[in-house]
């Protein structure tokens, strides 16, 4: 009986370990290994002509993957100048240099502050090598002082930063960009912020006696097309890193590591972990949301929790909710049907497909001609709903996203039939009243108002 209750109060205070949400680190950072050790052996190369681009969908873990490579970096001594782009800070080519200046003046003040060192020694010997010319202030007027371009200006910054590097017994500077697809997106008219940056740190790679640096970019998967066109052979620069879905192996161990320390109190049997790792389809984003889905259902459901009860049917609302409205919100009615089409009809056995496909799988019978159905792939993609692939193709860029669609399109039939009225006809004792004699419905519409 005691145990029992402390099993209950155990319960209580027990808390959701899994993590959904952009940016959150996860309980279990599940695969990424081959990538995390890719990125080790460049930085202990000690020179690099190598940079990294890290792309991949929404949710697909770049952020946290990123994190990991700051560790990383951290280990190896290296400093890790970053931020995210999403703000307007990459604008325009002044913009994103005065950003690359703070994180500079940030990243050495923490060392200078001891927050590098690994030893009290070492923390002691920074702290009274610090003097003030890393500062913001210090660095804002090498760049005014230099002449030229933004980018001129920008080198004359970072090739006086080796005596600072050497001084904090550091390897080199990892400069690491997230969200880039903002340095091309949004970038004014005539500015070239992406271009900028590319090309600083490839000069200056190019030059020896200065400290070496590695230039490490994130973001949606249009980056790579942005990269590309920015200058012949810019891709050759880089080594990408595309983070796909997880393995089924590596989905199994981001549910179940943190759910062990759990078991008891709670109970969970094997069937209900793989149907968990099923529905997540090992998408990293869904992987962090379904487990806390399942935490939550076996807490409410005092500990216990049979497979077939799982997931509740309110799941799909709450996901939908997170993440496929908003961009649902911004598509028209046409689309909408475009949208529908896709996700049901039956288009080859792939995840991706092209709009001769779409056409030929019986759209053009809705009035969708080739270069129609190439028009609305393209306008879905700037709505954020579809991604171009690689090869040229088209894809949902939200997992499960043809499931919403099509509870959606449900969801507007199902209102539309609750209005449809009986017209004309007598009403016919004992018959449905919403048929007509000859079958047709009639929306009612705002008929009051008439
Ligand atoms: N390798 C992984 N294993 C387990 N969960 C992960 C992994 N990578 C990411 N996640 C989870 O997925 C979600 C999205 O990660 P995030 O890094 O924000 O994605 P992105 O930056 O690509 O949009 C977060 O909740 C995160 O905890
Ligand atoms: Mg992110």
């Amino acid at each position: 009986m005691k145990k029992c209750k402390a099993m209950t109060d155990r319960r209580k205070l027990l808390e959701n370990p899994y993590r959904p949400g952009a940016g959150y680190r996860p309980p279990h950072l599940a695969g990424r290994s081959v990538q995390q050790d890719h990125f080790r052996r460049l930085l202990r190369q000690g020179f690099s002509t190598e940079n990294i681009l890290v792309t991949g969908l929404r949710g697909m873990g770049k952020t946290v993957f990123l994190d990991s490579l700051r560790q990383i970096s951290r280990e190896e001594r290296w400093l890790w100048v970053g931020n995210d782009l999403s703000e307007s800070s990459s604008l325009s080519e002044e913009r994103l240099t005065l950003r690359i200046l703070t994180d500079i003046a940030q990243a050495f003040s923490e060392v200078f502050g001891g927050a590098h060192g690994e030893s009290n020694a070492d923390r002691k010997e920074q702290q009274e090598h610090a003097d003030n010319s890393y500062t913001f202030e210090v660095l804002r007027a090498i760049y005014e002082r230099s002449p030229g371009l933004p980018s001129d200006k920008l080198k004359a910054v970072l090739s006086k930063l080796g005596s600072l590097v050497t001084k904090a017994r550091l390897a080199g500077i990892v400069f690491a960009y997230d969200e880039a697809q903002c340095l091309s997106d949004h970038a004014d008219s005539k500015e070239f912020p992406m271009s900028m940056l590319i090309e600083t740190i490839a000069s200056l790679q190019r030059r020896d006696g200065i400290a070496p640096y590695v230039l490490v970019l994130s973001g949606l998967p249009q980056v790579f097309d942005a990269l590309t066109e920015t200058r012949a052979y810019t891709e050759r620069m880089f080594h990408v890193m595309n983070l796909e879905r997880l393995s089924r192996e590596e989905t199994l161990a981001a549910i179940t590591t943190p759910l062990k320390p759990l078991m008891p109190p709670l109970v969970v049997s094997k069937e209900l972990i793989t149907k968990a790792a099923d529905l997540t389809g090992g998408y990293p984003y869904l992987i962090q949301f379904i487990g806390k889905e399942l935490i939550d259902q076996l807490l409410e459901n005092g500990g216990v929790l049979s497979a077939q009860n799982f997931p509740a049917p309110e799941m799909l609302d709450r996901l939908d909710a997170g993440l496929f409205a908003s961009r649902w919100n911004r598509t028209s009615d046409r689309q909408r049907t475009f949208l529908q089409f896709i996700a049901t009809a039956h288009l080859r056995d792939s995840a991706d497909f092209s709009a001769h496909e779409i056409v030929q799988a019986g759209a053009e019978a809705q009035g969708f001609t080739n270069a129609q159905a190439n028009q609305m792939l393209q306008g879905l993609c700037d709505r954020g709903l579809l991604y171009r692939t690689r090869h040229g193709r088209y894809a949902f860029t939200v997992p499960m996203s043809e499931i919403m669609i099509q509870r959606r399109m449900r969801r507007v039939q199902d209102v539309e039939e609750s209005w449809a009225v009986v017209t004309d006809v007598k009403p016919v004792v004992g018959a449905d009243a919403n048929i007509q004699a000859n079958g047709q419905r009639r929306s009612r519409g705002w008929s009051w108002f008439k």
